[in-house]
């Protein structure tokens, strides 16, 4: 093998990379630093976030909101980043380059991102809809004829698919309906009922430890906050966060029965057999798979590794390229 293979998960929060021999690097956020010239600094994930905080000139952008790519200059800026940081400078042999998206990501911003690859010096630029690559990446096989379900459940959006043949045979994805979205709802029933102001990482650990979907015995958590300017404690109890997590649960389990109602009995038979699969990080919220599963009456599984499955699927079709071209969007 000359030249490296790398596969990119572009999250909407989080950019993770695979390169193929070496194994996945660790994630990073998905934000590139720009100083006050107007030029994209070195640095990107936490090490921009850490320059931004430390010299005022620079200031962050994030290339990717709710699944869609917002910020052409800065996405092409980020991808260059990660293909510079796998490869380093030797450039005489150069990587093929998968990166995933969201399944409805429109066609514009698909070529954004195939040439962003080709300008960060790919051989070849693959894009894989998350949807197919998530469920290869949490073990699904989708060279055979059988039907597999996966729901992707990120940031920044929800894709979900039937899946068979390498091909998406019933889809849909929620753009901008993911973590972020509960976050902020979140955020704001703490401040209109509590009166205070959070910071994200204790909402992030309300929606890891406190929340729980269905019905279920009441937890509470102390949290800290702001209220003009000074410290406050306030109790959250789990079922005060009913009404956020029912709107986030209920678009997912009904564009979930549209999905299924679009597939092919003999397929739809498959995915009864094999259940749903849940991928993304938002796969950990608790009782969601429960409260799926009650609502498509189809058993409902978290991936191991949930929020991994996108990027390791990357990894699996740069072993396949031949086989899956006819599935890419490509250029080479
Ligand atoms: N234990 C948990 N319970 C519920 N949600 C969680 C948990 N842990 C992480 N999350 C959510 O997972 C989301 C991140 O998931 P992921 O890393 O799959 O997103 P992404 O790939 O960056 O975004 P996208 O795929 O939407 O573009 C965050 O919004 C976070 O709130
Ligand atoms: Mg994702």
């Amino acid at each position: 093998m000359l030249g490296k293979k790398l596969g990119i998960d572009l999250g909407t929060a989080t950019v993770r990379l695979v390169i193929k021999g070496e194994g996945l690097v660790a994630g990073e956020p998905s934000v590139v630093g720009m100083g006050s010239e107007g030029d994209w600094s070195s640095v990107y994930g936490t090490a921009a976030i850490e320059a931004a905080a430390a010299a005022s000139r620079q200031r962050l952008y994030r290339p990717v909101m709710g699944g869609a790519v917002v910020d052409p200059v800065a996405a092409r800026a980020l991808i260059n980043h990660i293909v510079s940081r796998a490869v380093g400078r030797q450039r005489i042999f150069k990587p093929d380059v998968v990166i995933a998206v969201m399944a409805a990501l429109p066609g514009d911003q698909r070529r954004t991102l195939l040439e962003a690859a080709m300008l960060a010096g790919a051989r070849t630029a693959y894009l894989l809809n998350t949807t197919i690559a998530a469920a290869m990446g949490c073990g699904m096989r989708l060279s055979g004829p059988n039907g597999h379900c996966i729901i992707d459940i990120g940031a920044g959006k929800t894709d979900l698919a039937v899946v068979a043949l390498e091909s998406t045979v019933a889809g849909q994805t929620l753009p901008g309906h993911g973590g972020q979205r509960l976050h902020a709802c979140i955020a704001a029933h703490i401040e209109s009922e509590h009166g205070i102001t959070v910071e994200s990482q204790t909402v992030e650990a309300i929606i890891a430890s406190l929340a729980r979907v269905g019905p279920h015995e009441e937890r509470r958590l102390q949290l800290r906050g702001t209220r003009d300017g000074d410290d406050r404690e306030v109790t959250l109890a789990s079922t005060e966060l009913a009404s956020c997590l029912d709107s986030h649960v209920r678009a997912i389990a009904i564009a979930l029965d549209a999905v299924l109602a679009d597939t092919p009995p003999s397929l739809l038979e498959d995915v009864r057999a094999e259940g749903v699969v849940l991928s993304g990080g938002g796969a950990r919220l608790e009782g969601l798979d429960r409260a799926l599963a009650a609502s498509c009456g189809i058993d409902v599984h978290v991936d191991l590794e949930p929020h991994l499955c996108t990027v390791k699927g990357t990894g699996y079709a740069l072993d396949n390229l031949d086989v899956m071209k006819r599935n890419f969007m490509y250029i080479r």
